[in-house]
């Protein structure tokens, strides 16, 4: 198969859908991989590395788009990207569709075999090419905290795991599952006082089991959320509503009684965010004071670490990729029940159930 790696588009992305590591497997595979020149610059791959595992370097995306029977890149189409589209061409990437009515359109229009990193599905509900990015996003979270902590970032001038004499900061995390475990994981080595809250009072048991160090458990409700968001030097917004816009868990009444300098980091910003006061911020002005309280709300937290998100991600992906190249569409697809559910758009149709019902189109099976 002819495998297209463009350079990403989108404002302030520096990954790229495939490192020298993966292009190696895939040539090796006897597979064609075209990548875009420059296409690894932002993650710190070299046009030269592609080259050294069998890629071919083509200058515009116009000629690889042309040419490529898959395009195998890490974010949703842009306008820009639109007219390069081509009738069953396979796309495997974040696709995001829910939220995207227009773009649906133009996949249905355009003929295009959508495949999104975001629903690919394993049998227990577990989506493995999300969960690399939540995990980078989870430790970010707390790495971002710790220095907005700082009286030169406006924060409260607390250093997060305090020293000999002098009590460490205290995390509060919203949602345990990707994010806020890894969250939790950094904050506890950073030696913080951690509150972990989740609905899933199985989930907090888990997390009992496996972290160590100074933390709580608490179950979801108004109430304990209310209580450790008023003692937090630091929220962390992690929820997850499968499919759904994150719930609105802290109030603006709530930020109110939060400490002077204090930190929200509102992971789920891009489900729409889990705290009333926020709104979407990106890395170039990433953060905005409410009350006194510094809210961070970055929409793709994992693309200030490029190097080691774009491995992470292909980590995950090149297995799926590498079966839509082996065997090709119909029968990857046909054998692969969780790479099915990845399927958002084919020959013209919706087929998937969840974007369909977003946006009130058609669902149509594969
Ligand atoms: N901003 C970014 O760059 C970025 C990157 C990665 C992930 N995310 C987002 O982070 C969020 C968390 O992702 P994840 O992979 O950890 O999801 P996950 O499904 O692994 O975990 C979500 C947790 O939230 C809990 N939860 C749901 N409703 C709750 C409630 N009312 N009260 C308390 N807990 C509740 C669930 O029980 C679950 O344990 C998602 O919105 C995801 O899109 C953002």
């Amino acid at each position: 198969m002819i495998i297209g790696v463009p350079k990403e588009v989108k404002t302030e992305e520096y990954r790229v859908g495939a490192p020298p590591m993966a292009v190696e497997v895939l040539t090796k595979a006897g597979h064609q991989v075209l990548v875009q020149t420059t296409a690894g610059e932002g993650s710190g791959f070299a046009d030269e590395e592609y080259i050294k595992v069998g890629a071919t370097i083509v200058k515009s995306a116009e000629e690889l788009y042309d040419r490529a029977e898959m395009i195998y890149q890490v974010k949703e189409p842009i306008p820009s990207e639109y007219p390069l589209l081509k009738k069953d061409q396979i796309h495997f990437r974040y696709l995001h569709l829910a939220a995207e009515e227009k773009l649906t359109h133009v996949l249905m229009d355009k003929g295009v075999i959508a495949i999104a990193f975001e629903t690919v599905e394993l049998p227990d509900g577990s989506t493995p090419l999300l969960n690399p990015m939540s995990e980078v996003a989870g430790i970010l979270a707390t790495q971002v905290a710790a220095c907005y902590l700082w009286r030169t970032h406006q924060g409260c001038g607390k250093l997060l795991g305090g020293v000999t004499g002098v009590p460490p900061a205290t995390v509060a995390i919203l949602g345990g599952g990707i994010v806020g475990t890894n969250a939790a994981k950094m904050a506890l080595g950073l030696g913080a006082h951690v509150i972990i809250i989740d609905k899933d009072v199985s989930r907090l048991s888990y997390l009992s089991d496996i972290l160590h160090g100074r933390f709580e458990t608490l179950a979801s409700n108004p109430r304990t959320i209310a209580n450790a968001i008023r003692e937090a030097d630091v929220v962390i917004g992690a929820v997850l509503v499968k499919g759904g816009r994150a719930p609105i868990l802290i109030t603006e009444d709530m930020v109110k009684t939060m400490k002077p300098g204090s930190v929200i980091i509102d992971v789920a910003i891009d489900q729409g965010g889990c705290v009333e006061t926020s709104h979407p911020t990106s890395h170039s002005d990433p953060i905005y004071i409410v009350d006194d309280v510094i809210h961070y709300c970055v929409t793709n937290m994992p693309g200030i670490v490029p190097r080691t998100s774009t491995i992470a991600l292909s980590n995950a992906t090149l297995p799926y990729a590498l079966k839509l190249a082996n065997l090709g569409f119909r029968e990857a697809i046909g054998s692969d029940e969780p790479l099915r559910k990845g399927l958002n758009v084919f020959g013209g149709k919706v087929t998937n159930r969840f974007v369909a019902e977003s946006l009130g189109l058609e669902y149509t099976p594969f």
